[in-house]
Formats: structure tokens, C-alpha cells, sequence
């Protein structure tokens, strides 16, 4: 069940998205002793971030609403902790989320001499006051992308909000391809939704009105179809996230082009077992179906 993205060779395809359970040293060597393929850290920023004020996430039924407000302690401390993470034999990822394209340069330059292997840079992020999250703006998009590939030094891939609209799948499909990324991940949380306690009469987080990015089961048939629609337009491997529980879930992530996926809500609510649970799960599906490994059907889902 291994799987290659940039050269980097992962032993299954399942590891943890940015953001859950990932901030503090020991998050992160708890995901180096789990079933988790990979460590990816949480996404940094230049300076550390106390965040947004709790609550701040909230698991609903059907999956989570956030507005974490970006947490983390800074770049330097994760770039520390990227030499300890190696003992446990495993691929890094440095998720990378500057809050201005200056930011980006400096955290990527300083990326370059670290022990991560790839670096995922988040572009559900705003950068420039007044606009929208750079992947929602895609001349910024351009802009950042070519000023960030000229100079990272190790394989560096995106980290892609939903998309909804078939040109503009195309359109920012036309912007990676020409910065030559070196992989995809899609998606990060459906942004803004509202989720309302009907018998406290109020939101369930306070950040912003309530409003907060989505994951979980809400997000996954997005999630899929930005998977499968990327990776039918890219020339690099695509990693898939967003409601991913069981193993059949993977399965499905895989059959619709993905090359590995990330665990977000799930890891939150259930802890480091779930890697052992869904890898198990995942494994025990494909033998049913007779694939021994996930090039057997990755992408080949069929047409009615
Ligand atoms: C508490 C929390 C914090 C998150 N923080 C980040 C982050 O720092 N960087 C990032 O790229 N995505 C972040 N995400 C988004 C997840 O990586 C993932 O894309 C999203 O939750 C969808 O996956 P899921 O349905 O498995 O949760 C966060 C999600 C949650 C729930």
C-alpha cells in the first residue's frame, strides 16, 4: 500500500491534515508513534498566534465548524522541531501559512535547511487586507506561487480551499500546472458556515458571529469532486482530505485519483487511533475487492 509523492516515499496512504492535534512537540511526536504514514505539522506563521477566542471548535454530528484563528508557535519552533520528528523514520510536512507573500519567503527560505521533506503551503489564507483568501483570488495565486517556487529548495505543494465551478477548477488548475507544484492537497474546510444550538438560540463558536470553516462528513462529496476534478487537470499527485471516517472512505478518495489522504475532524474527535482503525479498515476493503496495491484502481473509478 505504499505510495510516492515528489520522490518521497510514504509505507500507506493515510496521515493527518494541518491543524488537528498537531501544534505542540508532543502532538507531533504522537503522530510519529501512530499508524499515521506522515507528521504534518500545524500550519505556521511567521510569529507564534495565541489564536481566536474559545470556543473555537466544535464537533456537531455530522462533522466540525472552526474558526481556530491560526495557533501555532511560530515557524522557528516547528523548523526545531523537524530535526527531533526524524527519529521516527517517517515523512515530514511542513505546512506553511504566512500571513503576507513576504512571510511565505521568509518561512520557505528558512524551510529550505530544515529536515522537513515536503512543504504544503496554505492558500486558504489571507494574505492582503480587503481581498479574499489567496486561493480565491488566483492573480495573487500567480503572484505568490511565483515568487514562493523560485526559492524553495524542497518539493513544495499546495494546500487548496473547495472550488465549486468547473472553470475555475480549470483556471487554477492552468496556474499550478505553470509553477510546476510539486502535489495538491484539496480541501480545506467549506469557509464561513453557520451552525446554530436551536435551544440556546446561539452559535456554538464564538469567532466571527459563529461563522467557520466545515469538515467532516458535511465536506466529503466536495472533497471527492475536487479531488477528481484535480487530478484529471494537474501534472502533479493530488492528496485528498475532508470527511474521510472509515476505511472505505480512502478507498473512494483513491478510486476518484487521489495518491494519499489526511485526517482532519476524525483525528480530532477520536485521537491517534484512528490512523491504526482507517488504515486497517482501508486495507482490509481493497483485500475484499482483490487489489493488492493502490495503483490496482487509483483514479479508474467508472463512468455510468
Ligand atoms: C481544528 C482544525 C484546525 C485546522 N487548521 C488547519 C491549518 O492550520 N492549516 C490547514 O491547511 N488546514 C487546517 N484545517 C483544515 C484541515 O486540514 C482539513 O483540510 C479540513 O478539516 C477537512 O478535513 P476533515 O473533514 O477531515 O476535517 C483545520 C481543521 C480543523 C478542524
Amino acid at each position: 500500500m505504499q505510495t510516492t509523492i515528489a520522490s518521497v516515499t510514504f509505507e500507506h496512504p493515510i496521515f493527518n491534515a494541518a491543524g488537528p492535534l498537531c501544534v505542540t512537540t508532543e502532538e507531533l511526536n504522537a503522530i510519529g508513534n501512530s499508524s499515521s504514514s506522515a507528521i504534518v505539522t500545524k500550519s505556521c506563521t511567521r510569529t507564534s498566534r495565541d489564536g481566536n477566542p474559545e470556543p473555537r471548535y466544535r464537533g456537531v454530528p455530522l462533522g466540525s465548524i472552526n474558526s481556530m484563528g491560526l495557533p501555532n508557535r511560530g515557524y522557528k519552533a516547528y523548523i526545531n522541531d523537524t530535526r527531533v520528528l526524524k527519529e521516527h523514520k517517517k515523512p515530514i510536512i511542513l505546512s506553511v501559512s504566512g500571513l503576507s507573500l513576504e512571510d511565505n519567503c521568509t518561512i520557505i527560505t528558512a524551510a529550505n535547511a530544515s529536515d522537513a521533506d515536503l512543504l504544503e503551503l496554505n492558500l486558504s489564507c489571507p494574505n492582503v487586507p480587503g481581498k479574499p483568501q489567496v486561493g480565491y483570488d488566483f492573480e495573487q495565486t500567480d503572484t505568490v506561487l511565483a515568487a514562493v517556487m523560485k526559492i524553495a529548495k524542497k518539493p513544495l505543494g499546495v494546500k487548496l480551499p473547495p472550488y465549486f465551478d468547473f472553470v475555475h477548477f480549470e483556471q487554477v488548475a492552468k496556474i499550478l500546472n505553470k509553477h510546476n507544484v510539486a502535489f495538491v492537497t484539496c480541501i480545506n474546510s467549506i469557509g464561513n458556515a453557520l451552525y446554530i444550538d436551536p435551544v440556546l438560540e446561539e452559535p456554538v463558536i464564538k469567532p466571527k458571529g459563529g461563522f467557520g470553516g466545515l469538515g467532516g462528513q458535511y465536506i466529503k462529496p466536495t472533497a471527492l469532486a475536487n479531488v477528481r476534478k484535480f487530478s484529471e487537470l494537474l501534472d502533479c499527485p493530488v492528496i485528498g482530505v475532508g470527511g474521510i471516517e472509515k476505511g472505505v472512505d480512502v478507498f473512494e478518495f483513491i478510486l476518484a485519483g487521489a495518491h494519499a489522504v489526511q485526517l482532519g475532524t476524525v483525528f480530532m474527535e477520536e485521537g491517534v487511533g484512528c490512523f491504526e482503525r482507517i488504515r486497517k479498515e482501508f486495507e482490509d476493503y481493497c483485500a475484499k475487492k482483490g487489489y493488492t496495491s493502490v495503483e490496482d484502481f487509483r483514479g479508474k473509478l467508472k463512468t455510468l
